[in-house]
């Protein structure tokens, strides 16, 4: 008699070994493909019954069919639990923990340039002016001739100019037009400040081919000289946090008369340093143009010379910015090193 009953437990405790080893469906599914598969082992074992003896058969088949039973009930009870744990872990995988904090994105911050824009506007906001603007591309009328510069006049090189191929335009040399084009439009009595680019061939450590000017510009009547120094004086203690000493030097410009340069003592050594790099020694930062008003550029604008007068000024951003961040080259503005920018501007 062969011992089919030790080969039929021998194969259960193989079987129920193996089950308790697979965690994975996949697993579970490859033990079905072992041993109930086409050529699987206990297949096998079913199909070599034909060859014992008959009075064996009987009680063979239903050794091994008892176990073909009890294998097809184990691995579907292991294939639903082992894709239930599967299924619930592939959710887990993609479900969202609101607990959990966010990852944030990086503030955006104020070009430097823009930043000291809107703190001298607010500045001048505060002292009654309004805000005004003009066109980049101008024509030869508002940035020269109705500015007292007429044609072939030295002071047209002293502004080296980017001119357009087509109708006699140019790209602005200095925020100035919009005086002529303020006045034009509002008439008198005027307070404006007029922010925004300007364009000269000029490019080394402390000049860009573009750059960023403010002009300003008051008309009213009987202004005087000491109206222009209080407005200025108070914007540059406010700009710079702190009373600053400041001069005046007699300058020209075709469009105001008389025409100075507003220095201030040196923001970073008062003077104090003979090796001050910012101020080169001289203890005097030259911030602004301006002077009172030529009548000539009043004319332009249609306002009456003889009875308003007034004061105008022109100053670079970029030096502003240049000088409360402590920067000694001005190209860093322009370049977009984001490292730079979102440091507001301090290296
Ligand atoms: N437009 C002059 C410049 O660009 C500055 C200025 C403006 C001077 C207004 C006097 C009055 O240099």
């Amino acid at each position: 008699m062969s011992d089919h009953r030790s080969d039929v437990q021998r194969m259960r405790t193989v079987f129920v070994e193996a089950l308790s080893l697979a965690g994975k469906s996949g697993e579970v599914e490859a033990l079905r493909i072992r041993f109930l598969g086409k050529k699987g082992e206990l297949t096998a074992a079913l199909k070599s019954l034909g060859k014992l003896p008959s009075e064996e058969r009987p009680s063979a088949g239903a050794a091994w069919n008892a176990l073909r039973v009890e294998m097809e009930e184990a691995l579907d009870k292991a294939m639903t639990s082992t894709l239930l744990v599967e299924a619930e872990e592939a959710e887990r995988r993609q479900s969202v923990d609101v607990t959990q904090p966010g990852c944030g994105r990086p503030y955006g911050a104020f070009h430097p340039v823009v930043q000291v824009m809107h703190d001298v506007v607010d500045i001048f906001v505060g002292l009654g002016f309004s805000v005004a603007s003009g066109p980049e591309i101008e024509d030869d009328f508002h940035n020269f001739e109705a500015l007292n510069i007429p044609p072939h006049h030295p002071a047209r090189d002293m502004q080296d100019t980017f001119y357009l191929r087509q109708g006699g335009l140019l790209l602005r040399t200095h925020t100035s037009p919009v005086q002529v084009r303020s006045m034009l439009r509002y008439g008198a009595p005027l307070r404006v400040v007029c922010p925004g680019r300007v364009y000269r061939r000029d490019s080394d450590p402390t000049h860009s081919p573009m750059f960023h000017q403010l002009e300003g510009l008051l008309v009213e009547e009987n202004v005087s000289i000491a109206d222009i120094k209080g407005c200025l004086e108070v914007f540059v203690n406010r700009i710079f946090g702190r009373p600053l000493k400041a001069r005046y030097r007699s300058s020209f410009f075709p469009f105001t008369e008389p025409s100075m340069e507003m220095d201030v003592e040196c923001v970073a050594c008062s003077g104090d340093d003979p090796n001050c790099r910012i101020c080169k020694g001289t203890g005097w930062l030259e911030v602004m143009g301006l002077g009172m008003i030529h009548p000539n550029v009043l004319r332009s604008g249609r306002i009456d010379p003889e009875r308003y007068n007034g004061f105008a000024w022109g100053m670079g951003l970029d030096r502003i910015a240049m000088l409360k961040y402590g920067l000694d080259d001005l190209r860093v503005l322009f370049q977009g090193d984001a490292a730079f920018l979102s440091s507001g501007g301090v290296r």
